[in-house]
């Protein structure tokens, strides 16, 4: 089912990507595109800009707000969708903004949203860098270098949860390594484009698509319709992220365990120490009551060992 949703969403939206301007209107008069499309998602698009006056790098991510007249059933589904896809839109650029109130070092920088009749503007930070999981396409990452990763990532969704908002897509390809500050490892968490505000409450259960890290329960969720509580399932995906940091690869939820029970089947050609296995173990735990809490992470032996 989820597999036919991501589908449908990307064929719509693929449909109407031809509509996304290569120039931009009026309204974003203070940005000149530079002809870089670092991204064209079944979102949106993703291009480098820069703002006319100061030279400054800026990404803007563009959805198109074209909707379709309404005839057939399946246009009517496909509405549906689009509405989906501004819905969201929107609460990506509140929550990013409203982060702006208290910046965090590891989290994309918001600078302005921009709503015209054909598409939605959200201008944030140029982060010069490539994404995590690029980077693991070519490279094996050593335990000390997968730690000051995973430490800052585990930052940037305290300083989410702090605040009130469950990020639900944390993957490595939503984590860029700053080509600037490579020599610390600096990473940016970016795409809050499934992000909510949870201020107030803990349970979620609209759910559009399943992401790649996501919780058992929250695939669950999407079949019998249950809540879920969204700031636990943020930790699952920080286990499935530190997996495939330590492991080059994330089988899925479904794969990770040894046949029949919840032990861990870690690959065989894998270097990892016993700390790294045994703070999985606390991560990725079935049970939601029983996962390691974000303070629980950070208190854990691995997280303050070298080698
Ligand atoms: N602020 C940014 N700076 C640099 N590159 C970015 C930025 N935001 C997004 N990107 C690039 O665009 C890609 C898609 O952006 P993302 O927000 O993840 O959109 P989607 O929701 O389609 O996954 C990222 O994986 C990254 O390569
Ligand atoms: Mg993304």
């Amino acid at each position: 089912m989820k597999l036919l949703i991501i589908f449908a969403i990307s064929a719509v939206l693929l449909q109407y990507h031809g509509s996304i301007q290569t120039k931009l209107p009026k309204e974003l008069s203070n940005y000149e595109l530079l002809g870089t499309r670092f991204h064209h998602g079944s979102i949106s698009d993703v291009e480098k800009a820069k703002i006319k006056r100061t030279g400054e790098q800026v990404a803007i991510k563009i959805t198109s707000t074209k909707t379709i007249k309404i005839k057939t059933k399946q246009d009517q589904s496909k509405e549906k969708l689009i509405q989906k896809q501004i819905e969201m839109a929107h609460e990506e650029a509140k929550i990013l903004e409203n982060l702006l109130l208290h910046p965090h070092k590891n989290i994309v920088q918001f600078k302005e949203f921009i709503e015209t009749e054909e598409n939605l503007y959200l201008v944030m930070e140029y982060v010069s860098g490539v994404t995590v999981h690029e980077y693991l396409q070519e490279n094996k990452l050593g335990g000390n270098e997968a730690r000051v990763i995973f430490i800052q990532v585990v930052k940037a969704i305290k300083h989410c949860h702090d605040n009130g908002i469950v990020h639900r897509d944390l993957k490595t390809e939503n984590v860029i390594l700053l080509y600037a500050d490579r020599i610390n490892n600096h990473i940016k968490l970016i795409d809050f484009g499934f992000a909510t505000n949870l201020t107030g409450g803990v349970l979620l259960h609209d759910y559009s698509r399943s992401p790649r890290f996501a919780a058992p329960e929250v695939e669950t969720s999407e079949k019998l319709k249950s809540e879920y509580d969204g700031f636990k399932s943020d930790i699952w995906t920080l286990g499935a992220f530190l997996y495939e940091l330590v492991c080059g690869k994330w089988p899925g939820s479904d794969s990770i365990f040894k046949h029949g029970s919840e032990e861990i089947d870690f690959p065989p050609y894998s270097e990892m120490t016993d700390g790294v296995k045994d703070l999985l173990h606390n991560i990725l735990k079935i049970d939601p009551n029983e996962r390691f809490t974000l303070d629980e992470i950070m208190k854990h032996d691995w997280m303050k060992t070298r080698g």
